[in-house]
């Protein structure tokens, strides 16, 4: 069997590790041949194909970055390349010309549903969630979010001590697109005071009164870790409206960090890294059974197929009544 596979979409943390975790165990096990399709489904309209031998994927587990590279390119939505010619079709070229038997596409939500496009017109796909944002319907976790987490938690976990020895309040605007499950799980872990996401929205004046009460409890500090995707006023990014409307509602010295995309880079974490074998050796093995069409995904501690119809074209946010949000609220965490 001859496969090709891309990463698409926004990078994470170790892109390497999971394209590593398809191509050991499909060349290894299965003995089928893989080449890597360069700068996601641009290498597919552009015909940029190389073949990967096994002793490239050495080393490749705690590297950061990607030997494929990525791109945002969406070829059924921008449909017509500059030259006029039809970008599904181009793809469909480099895809007979090469005789691949089978494309996995890693990627989040853009990606499931370019996949999914695909299939439509009779090409064989496996796909794989990865996104930090974590925002894939059908699966618990996306490969990558973890290491966001981790790294948001880090620059959480560094703020408290400034915040305490200024007495200031420090906001952090951390990544997600729409979703607020970064902002939640490294909130949570870095332990914010205040925490607001854009599946709960907000009312300011909670904010600046959670802020005044940890004053008279002699705390006159707090940490506030926003979600990029929350709603503000006049297109203003979430970490600079939030800090401004602070000072105004509560006098406190309030100062912004935007992580930015230090989040999606470097190296993954252990879980990441183990997450990206489970997934690929999955998908490799669906390949070898032929189940085409379908996204790996991690259900509970289970890793299983979901087909793509199910899923392409929807996203997962973070539900009310998400645990974390349950317990945070319990012990005094105001989410807005
Ligand atoms: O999807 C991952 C993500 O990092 C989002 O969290 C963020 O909103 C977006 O990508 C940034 O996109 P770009 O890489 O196009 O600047």
């Amino acid at each position: 069997m001859k496969i090709g596979i891309l990463t698409s979409g926004g990078d994470c943390p170790g892109l390497n590790a999971i394209i590593r975790g398809v191509c050991k165990p499909a060349i290894q096990h299965y003995g089928m041949e893989v080449w890597g399709i360069q700068s996601g489904f641009r290498g597919l309209v552009d015909d940029n194909v190389v073949p990967l031998e096994e002793k490239v994927l050495s080393g490749l587990l705690n590297s950061a970055g990607t030997v494929l590279g990525t791109s945002r390119d969406m070829p059924f939505k921008r449909r017509f390349s500059a030259s006029s010619e039809d970008k599904p079709s181009m793809m469909m070229k480099t895809i007979k010309k090469h005789g691949f038997d089978c494309i996995v596409c890693i990627g989040g939500n853009g990606t499931q549903d370019t996949a999914y496009q695909l299939s439509k017109l009779g090409v064989n796909v496996v796909t794989i969630p990865k996104t930090i944002d974590n925002d894939v319907e059908g699966t618990d976790v996306c490969y990558g979010f973890d290491s966001a987490v981790s790294i948001a938690t880090d620059a959480i976990d560094r703020l408290h001590s400034t915040a305490s020895a200024h007495q200031r309040v420090m906001v952090i605007e951390v990544m997600g697109h729409n979703a607020g499950w970064i902002a939640l799980y490294s909130g949570m872990a870095g332990g914010g005071d205040i925490i607001l996401i854009p599946e709960l929205g907000y009312n300011i004046h909670n904010v600046g009164s959670k802020i005044i009460e940890r004053l008279k409890q002699g705390k006159p500090y707090s940490i506030v870790v926003v979600a990029e995707g929350i709603k503000t006023m006049e297109n203003k990014k979430a970490a600079q409206f939030i800090a401004e409307e602070i000072e105004y509602e509560t006098g406190f010295e309030t100062r912004e960090t935007v992580l930015g995309y230090i989040q999606r880079g470097g190296i993954p974490t252990a879980y990441d890294r183990n997450l990206a074998t489970r997934m690929g050796g999955f998908a490799a093995q669906l390949i070898e059974g032929k189940q085409y069409g379908q996204m790996v995904s991690l259900n509970g501690s289970t890793i299983m197929p979901v087909p793509l119809e199910k899923i392409a074209g929807k996203a997962r946010l973070v539900n009310e009544d998400n645990d974390l949000i349950i317990q945070g609220k319990r012990m005094g965490i105001c989410f807005g």
